[in-house]
């Protein structure tokens, strides 16, 4: 049986307190301050640098040592040997499924691909120039208002028929964005298709000409949709289980979820660290440049994390797949590669990186791969939403099953003014 263990926590006027110390299967033990407010006392931490806001079985990050496993599976043996709608399953059921219900998996999520033929009148409300990611938070936003019959949240079914639609509705969407942006036509899903190969054709086939997707190309697509699928709480998973913890409809939480996604420090940072290269331009400036991020002028983007202190699993797969897909084009001398690469040696030998423990994230080379795919860079946010969407509805699944959650309130340390009366306009 396990230990009871305490930590006690005394005040300077001399009450104390003691905190139980929980543990999890792996990672660092909590302490659990659920108690603090009876001594009439909250803790600080506005950016959880130090909180954990839940009970998760999903994802696990250990940031020192540079691991990421999906339901205890490392993520690198999950991009080599599977794909992506099979660590959807896994993601959302827990465990890897046999053949049979792989096989029945993919045909539900593909039976959902189209979306309602109404909803495509919503996209001529936008811009023409609207950027595809704020297309993407008021269309997903908007399912709430087409698909009423899956919005009780205390029904499992209905919880399950939201999480099958939002995965294969999602891509549908997120290929329309792109589609209305450049002025062609929507592409219908195809469903002999698998789920990256339908989200390349909807991107890129027109009703004028056969598309043939290139299976590397697809391939890489899928590894990114791996990589990205989850990361335990991060901003927009926060986000989104903050947002269900009301009683929110799973629609309107990945919703929130997108809009907390597109932010330059979160699913931002592959168009930002793309538009960084072009924006050194050459070799010869990479000095000069990571010079510039030393004196705080700008941030080195694809570079540091809020968890990973280490090389960021994820990155290494992904500088993999970058070689895989420049070779397959005959890009191997692409530029931009050759710039990633000269960058990220000057800063790994650099003591202002090593000190700050600043390595390559996800997106250091994400972005070049899907540059190389030829997606447009206002569609690289929109491809992690579209990755994310499977880890969103997993955490708020778990979330609203467990029976016991409450709404999310934080508190907070007040410092405006204190008591003070009102005076007439004339008095002021
Ligand atoms: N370039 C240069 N310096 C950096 C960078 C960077 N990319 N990231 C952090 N630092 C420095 C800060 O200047 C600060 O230095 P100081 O202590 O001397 O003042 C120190 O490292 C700590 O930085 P914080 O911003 O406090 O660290 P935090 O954990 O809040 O930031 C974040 C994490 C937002 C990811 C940050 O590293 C960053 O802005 N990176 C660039 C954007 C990026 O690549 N985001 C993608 C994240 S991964 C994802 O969403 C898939």
């Amino acid at each position: 049986m396990e230990k009871n263990r305490i930590a006690t926590l005394t005040l300077d006027d001399g009450r104390s307190i003691e905190l139980p110390i929980m543990s999890g299967t792996l990672g660092p033990d909590v302490i659990d301050i659920r108690n603090l407010g009876k001594l009439g006392i909250f803790t600080y931490d506005p950016a959880f640098f130090s909180t954990a806001s839940c009970t998760s079985a999903i994802t696990f990050i250990d940031g020192d040592a540079g691991l990421l496993y999906y339901r205890g599976y490392p993520i690198e043996q999950l991009a080599e040997h599977s794909d992506f709608l099979e660590v959807c399953y896994l993601l959302l059921n827990g465990e890897l499924p046999d053949g049979g219900q792989k096989a029945e998996f993919s045909r539900r999520v593909t039976s959902h691909t189209m979306v309602h033929d109404q909803m495509a009148r919503f996209f001529s409300g936008f811009r023409r120039d609207a950027h595809p990611m704020a297309v993407m938070v008021g269309v997903v936003g908007a399912l709430s208002a087409f698909y009423h019959d899956s919005l009780d949240i205390s029904n499992p079914e209905h919880r399950d028929i939201s999480a099958l639609r939002m995965l294969a509705k999602v891509p549908t969407i997120a290929a329309m964005a792109h589609k209305y942006y450049i002025g062609a036509p929507f592409m219908y899903p195809k469903n002999k298709f698998g789920y990256a190969e339908n989200l390349m054709y909807m991107m890129f086939a027109t009703p004028a000409e056969d598309y043939i997707p290139n299976p590397v190309l697809v391939r890489a697509l899928d590894r990114i949709l791996i990589l990205h699928a989850d990361h335990e709480q991060n901003a927009s998973t926060s986000t989104v289980r903050l947002a269900g913890s009301s009683g929110a409809n799973p629609f309107a939480c990945i919703a929130s979820g997108i809009a907390a996604l597109w932010g330059p420090a979160h699913g931002g940072a592959n168009e930002a660290a793309l538009n960084m290269l072009i924006e050194i331009g050459d070799v010869s400036r990479v000095k000069e440049y990571v010079q510039g991020v030393k004196d705080k002028k700008y941030r080195l983007m694809g570079f540091g994390h809020r968890v990973y202190k280490n090389m960021d699993p994820r990155a290494a797969v992904m500088r993999q797949t970058c070689y895989e897909v420049l070779k397959e084009l005959k890009l191997e001398n692409n530029k931009l590669f050759e710039l990633a690469m000269e960058l990220e040696r000057v800063a790994l030998s650099d003591p202002y990186f090593i000190d700050h423990k600043l390595y390559p994230n996800v997106d250091f080379y994400s972005g070049i791969v899907l540059r190389a795919l030829g997606i447009p860079t206002n569609m690289f946010t929109v491809i992690f939403a579209v990755a994310r969407t499977v880890g969103w509805i997993s955490q708020w699944n778990e979330m609203i099953a467990s029976g016991d959650h409450k709404i999310s309130r934080p508190r907070q340390l007040y410092r405006g003014a204190v008591k003070r009366d009102y005076v007439p306009v004339k008095k002021r």
